[in-house]
């Protein structure tokens, strides 16, 4: 068999400034496990990469306010990401930061390269300056007025409703100490975009990898005409302009953050005594995001790579996907809209989310929902009802009337043996392709299938040919346990190690999930219920909860 190539997997890196919820896992953390989780069983060398977001002027103003250093700052967001993630079994093989010294180093090389290939040009601009705090106030640092739509306290960077110009923002004040700021004069550097456009269309269109409706509205706005990236804040916190020229100012949070998914990489591949360079170069390459950062991913991001000469290649997959809504509404911290991770896996089994998310993510860009009746409906109808009932009956069986040991078949079940081969070619099909929720509905047919067996061929009364029925069903159980892997982790080491089967199910092949492993005279481990089935009264506590601060 030909080698498998091997892949990088990045997921967007998260602001070190907040907890990570529920939207985040949706969008991009849990489809990206579970590619990863898949790829691993596959038997393919795969590296699922992330780091915390250090940079940029909304946590500057958060360490502030705390009265925090920045650094200090991050490094609790990102240990907290970093548990909250793996109690989710979000499997990352490094989860670094973007102000690590390697990538802070790797930027700055990006940067001098950039320049050299007379990418990255200066021009003075106009910008407000608080005399009082003795600063610059690039971006969120200024409120105002909007001068479009009149609506009061918006960002200088960003108006909920209309948009941007902070040069025109009316009744301007310090975020800090909320006094006017004056307009100083400052020098910036503009990464040149807008000569990029011909390039990231042949890209775009040579690429048959990328969603087809993502890469039409992005060569819309190629073709409307790309603007230069300022590429400068005046700022202490941030990755420094490696110029003598620019002291005290930093490379926009943009500039570096994507950056590090290569520095990240580089030090995980180096630290296995290999060349992270030439790994990247070899591999397949999937970044994935979440639709309201395409913009970065589908332009700066190539933009940057094709501006040193693609040392390092583009993306061959840029995975996108829509936003989360909660109850049919959009999610809203201000609003206390919004679940926290580590609340909702302190009060379910992490199996059971990512079962439901699992379920409905589409491989588009079209929004999910998150509905708590569903969500209790999914797992206790189908993971339980189906997944759950099905290997309890079967290893329950094998206990009670076996003593727990694996009965001698007398026939074939030649009919299982095909189902169960058409679904580990079919749902490890989809699952390469990205067509997760698809994936987990063929696997769901199978358990429905098994359970019919069961049911059809009734053990309980038919002795000649329960022990038939008991070593089929075990092991289809064991194929299940191993489709369902990338999934429902953590369920499936419960059950393989109630099959008291040797090695860990997460170094499985997925390939073996078709064979019949489990031998007569094989001894169980000890058979419980897999799952607790959710009761109505949780479901109304947190139903209740929502929306209320
Ligand atoms: N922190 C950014 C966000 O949450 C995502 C950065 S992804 C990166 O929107 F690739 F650019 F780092
Ligand atoms: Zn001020």
């Amino acid at each position: 068999m030909p080698e498998k190539k091997s892949a990088v997997v990045t997921s967007a890196l998260p602001y070190a400034n907040g907890e990570i919820h529920l939207g985040h896992i949706a969008s991009t953390y849990l489809p990206a496990d579970i590619f990863t989780r898949y790829s691993r069983l596959n038997g393919r060398e795969i590296y699922h990469i992330c780091a915390s977001d250090d940079f940029g002027t909304p946590i500057l103003i958060k360490a502030e306010k705390e009265n925090k250093t920045p650094a200090e700052y991050v490094q609790y967001w990102n240990r907290r990401d970093h548990d909250d993630f793996a109690a989710l079994g979000i499997s990352f093989d490094l989860f670094y930061k973007t102000s690590s010294k390697e990538n802070v180093e790797f930027v700055q090389e990006v940067f001098q390269k950039l320049a050299k290939n007379g990418h990255i040009y200066d021009q003075s601009i106009i910008q407000f300056y608080c005399t009082y705090d003795d600063k610059f106030l690039p971006d969120r640092y200024v409120i105002g007025k909007c001068p479009n739509c009149g609506a009061e306290n918006q960002y200088s960077d960003l108006c909920e409703k209309c948009g941007r110009v902070p040069d025109q923002i009316l009744e301007p004040k310090c975020a800090i100490c909320g006094r006017p700021p004056v307009k100083r004069e400052s020098k910036h550097y503009f990464f040149r975009l807008s000569s990029f456009g011909q390039k990231l269309k042949d890209w775009l269109n040579s690429n048959v990898h990328l969603q087809s409706d993502v890469r039409n509205y992005v060569v819309n706005w190629i073709d409307e005409g790309l603007q230069d990236w300022d590429i400068t804040r005046d700022l202490s916190w941030g990755v420094p302009i490696p110029l003598p020229e620019a002291k005290g100012k930093v490379l926009y949070g943009w500039f570096d953050n994507h950056l590090c998914y290569i520095s990240t990489l580089k030090k995980l591949i180096s630290e296995k005594g290999g060349d992270g360079k030439k790994f990247w170069n070899d591999s397949e390459i999937l970044h994935f995001i979440g639709k309201d950062i395409v913009y970065h991913h589908y332009l700066f991001l190539p933009a940057m790579r094709l501006g040193i000469d693609s040392e390092y290649k583009l993306p061959d997959y840029i995975p996108t996907r829509g936003h989360l809504m909660l109850q049919n509404q959009k999610i809203s911290k201000s609003r206390n809209w919004y679940i926290g991770l580590r609340d909702f896996v302190s009060s379910f089994n992490p199996d059971y989310l990512r079962f439901y998310i699992a379920s409905v993510i589409t491989y588009s860009q079209d929004d999910l929902n998150f509905d708590f009746d569903a969500f209790s409906e999914k797992i206790n109808n189908e993971l339980i009802a189906n997944v759950g009932n099905f290997v309890n009956r079967a290893l329950s069986f094998t206990q009670k009337t076996f003593s727990g040991a694996v009965p001698e078949p007398a026939g074939q079940a030649s009919d299982v043996q095909t189902e169960t081969a058409s679904v580990v070619a079919e749902s490890g099909d989809l699952l390469a392709r990205n067509e997760i929720d698809r994936a987990l509905k063929r696997i769901l047919k199978y358990s429905n299938f098994m359970n019919q067996y069961f049911q059809a061929n009734a053990p309980w009364a038919n002795k000649d040919t329960a022990p038939t029925t008991i070593y089929v069903s075990v092991n289809s159980a064991r194929s299940m346990a191993i489709l369902l892997e990338p999934f429902i982790p953590f369920s499936c080491e419960k059950i393989w190690s109630q099959l008291n089967l040797p090695g860990s199910i997460h170094k499985q092949s997925w390939e073996s999930a078709v064979e019949r492993a489990v031998k007569p005279g094989h001894q169980l481990g000890k058979v419980e219920p897999i799952f607790r089935k959710i009761e109505a009264k949780e479901i109304a506590e947190w139903k209740e909860k929502l929306g209320k601060k």
